[in-house]
């Protein structure tokens, strides 16, 4: 999922966000409409040299690409692995003014029977954590994480490999430093549950947001500033046996998004893998050049392809010396997916 300088495909919009989206583009929010856009996407050609995965929805999961196909199985055949978003949304937190703590824990041992029966490889499960003068609560940082760590305890016994996602939001006006300490407290707390759980960090990705000022702060933070922060946030909070680390891009711009990706990846060699897993920063472009219209397919196709290929480029930045551990550029180049 995280190996060969790929990165994973995050199109597990809700279907009120896709319809939102799909409305802001001018493309008419139906189920037909949602299901094109996803097949647009995942038969993208060359899709799968710098991408390994893609997230998909609940909705989008269990319906049939135009010829018939269900979606895992035209995934799988495009040369990515299907994943499923299994939580059902972050919920109103009790005595909690302003949090959120996501459900979907309840019948959550079924559904991942039917889903790793339809193939999925892989599942996400996004928690909400939100900056604030008082924000977050302790009590907010525990329910999320606990609950985290039982989503990704079950998905193990599954046989599945869960996305582990605690995104603190960019809303707000705070600045970088409040972002990192806030990312940090974070992560300390998901890794504690995780332990507790019994979660198997060499089996798990963890998604976090990159370590960025407020959406509302300026002077922004410069690009290097961003990723000595990212990294250091990590370095101190997340052990090396995790998996791989892929960020998720949370309102950046997508040239901003590729620069902090690039930046991250050039401050050296890590524990673990540093890639991607947008959503936004990946597809926007794409949705824009295809506008619903299936004559201009191949225009959202080759946006979507250029992006991916950026920043998988941005993770190749940093080349080990010759006769050292192999750079992430000639590891990508050895392992093309192409058939
Ligand atoms: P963005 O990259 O648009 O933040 O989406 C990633 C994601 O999976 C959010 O849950």
């Amino acid at each position: 999922m995280v190996g060969n300088g790929r990165g994973i495909l995050a199109a597990d919009e809700s279907v009120a966000t896709m319809n939102k989206r799909l409305e802001a583009t001018g493309v008419a929010p139906t189920a037909e409409q949602r299901c094109a856009y996803r097949e647009m996407l995942l038969t993208t050609p060359g899709l799968c040299d710098s991408i390994s995965g893609i997230i998909l929805s609940d909705d989008i999961f269990t319906a049939q690409v135009s010829d018939g196909r269900p979606f895992p199985d035209a995934c799988r055949e495009a040369g990515l692995l299907p994943g499923i978003k299994v939580d059902t949304g972050a919920k109103p937190l009790a005595n909690a003014a302003g949090e959120t703590v996501t459900e979907g824990l309840d019948d959550l041992r079924a559904r991942l029977e039917l889903y790793a029966s339809a193939g999925a490889a892989f599942t996400k499960w996004r928690a909400v954590i939100q900056i604030g003068e008082r924000l977050p609560s302790r009590r907010a940082l525990v329910a999320n994480s606990h609950a985290l760590a039982r989503y990704a305890t079950l998905v193990q016994e599954a046989g599945l490999t869960p996305i582990v996602e605690p995104e603190v939001l960019m809303d707000g006006s705070h600045g970088l430093d409040r972002c990192e300490e806030v990312t940090q407290t974070v992560l300390h707390t998901v890794f504690e549950q995780l332990a507790e759980q019994g979660v198997v960090l060499e089996g798990t990705v963890l998604k976090p947001n990159m370590v960025l000022a407020g959406s509302d702060c300026e002077p922004r933070a410069g690009t290097d500033e961003v990723a000595a922060a990212t990294v250091r946030t990590l370095r101190s909070t997340v052990p090396a046996a995790v998996a791989g680390v892929a960020f998720l891009s949370g309102g950046q711009g997508v040239d901003q998004a590729t620069a902090h990706l690039a930046a991250i990846n050039a401050l050296g060699p890590q524990p673990w893998e540093l890639s991607f897993s947008f959503g936004r920063a990946l597809v926007d472009e794409a949705l824009q050049a295809w506008r619903g219209d299936p004559q201009r397919t191949g225009a959202g196709q080759d946006a979507l392809v250029a992006r991916a290929r950026a920043n998988a480029d941005a993770r190749a930045v940093w080349a080990a010396p010759a006769g050292s551990w192999p750079g992430r550029a000639q590891r990508r180049s050895a392992a093309s997916c192409r058939r």
